[in-house]
């Protein structure tokens, strides 16, 4: 079950208007497209291992733990500190967990769910009582600042949740489902930095080292895909709409969560909608969602919720739990 949740965003805001003087965009199109009015980015010299380490630290906190209570530490990103060593080692670190082992999980937007299912295994063959799941991303040091079809949609943040052994007949994740369809690579992807086009003076200059997004195909693939997994979970729990309390996707555009869950026949009154103040932070969309809807008092022990997502690769993923705490 998830025992405990913290989230951390850095101070400072980029707002529609400051990117209004960045590039040729209006407050109106980004809130209107996208239903994002700012975002939080770090500082220079901030990584994601910071970010982490701040929700890492709350989240056992909030657990009743301490860190030599976790015994392994997954860290979904796409924006590593650097290639290696793996964020999880920098945050096992950071955070003194020195009973635990850990590893990144590259997942793009998907990563938080994708990590939860993951760390549910460890907890669930008996491996671990306690994991710890950090989701974070320092997307501004992969957006071009110049490409405004990228630069208004992502922000920074982090979020982590332990998952601890559930007691019997107790709240519990339940179920979960993924896919990944490779052939959408292209469709999103930062082309230059890895092993096919280590950086250079070229990739510099072509701006490769950036998000390059063909945002339409992956507005579709986005709708389509959340509904058709949530779907199938729910069905194959024997659940409707109906029986949902929270429906939580990740957050990459407010009009691909509305058409999904529309779709899906889930009342907006359970619907969480927060992209408005953080933008699309990949991997910590899905926890901050979670803390708002907890911190509001939408969320309660024993409340039946889906998470969803769907991110770059394609990936895609949908977990169904009852929450903890
Ligand atoms: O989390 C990972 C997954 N990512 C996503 O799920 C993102 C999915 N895609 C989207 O959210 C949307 O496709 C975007 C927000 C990226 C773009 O919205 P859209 O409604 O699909 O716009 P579009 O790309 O079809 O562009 C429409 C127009 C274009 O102008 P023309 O060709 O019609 O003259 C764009 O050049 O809007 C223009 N445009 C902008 N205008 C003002 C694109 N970006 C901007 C901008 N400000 N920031």
């Amino acid at each position: 079950m998830i025992a405990s949740l913290a989230t951390y965003v850095p101070p400072r805001l980029l707002t529609n208007a400051d990117l209004e003087k960045m590039v040729e965009t209006t407050d109106d199109w980004i809130l209107q497209r996208t239903g994002i009015r700012e975002r939080h980015i770090v500082d220079p010299g901030v990584a994601t291992s910071d970010l982490g380490k701040e929700a890492a630290i709350k989240a056992i906190a909030n657990a009743g733990l301490t860190p030599a209570d976790i015994g392994l530490i997954i860290v979904g990103t796409v924006t590593p500190d650097m290639m290696f060593p793996s964020t999880a080692c920098l945050i096992q670190h950071k955070i003194g967990a020195r009973n635990a082992w850990g590893f990144d999980l590259s997942a793009a937007c998907s990563a938080f769910t994708y990590s939860l299912t993951t760390a549910c295994q460890f907890v669930a063959s008996g491996a671990h009582e306690h994991v710890l799941v950090v989701g974070a991303d320092v997307m501004s040091s992969i957006i071009d600042y110049k490409d405004r079809a990228t630069c208004v949609i992502f922000g920074d943040g982090a979020g982590a949740v332990v998952v601890s052994a559930a007691q019997v007949g107790g709240p519990q994740i339940l179920d979960f489902e993924h896919e990944v369809d490779g052939g959408g690579g292209g469709a999103l992807c930062m082309p230059a930095g890895g092993s096919l086009k280590p950086a250079s003076h070229e990739t510099v200059d072509q701006r490769q080292h950036y998000v390059k997004q063909d945002g339409q195909t992956v507005f579709k693939f986005a709708v389509r895909k959340t509904e058709e997994i949530a779907r199938r979970l729910m069905e194959r729990n024997g659940l409707t709409a109906a029986d949902i309390d929270l429906f939580v996707s990740h957050q990459a555009n407010r009009r691909i969560i509305q058409a999904a869950t529309e779709k899906l026949g889930v009342d907006p009154s359970k619907v969480i909608i927060n992209i408005e103040r953080y933008g699309n932070t990949t991997a910590a969309t899905i926890p901050l969602a979670l803390n708002d809807a907890v911190t509001s008092g939408r969320l309660k022990k024993g409340d039946l919720v889906v998470l969803a997502s769907v991110g770059a690769g394609f990936t895609v993923g949908a977990v169904l739990l009852r929450w903890g705490f």
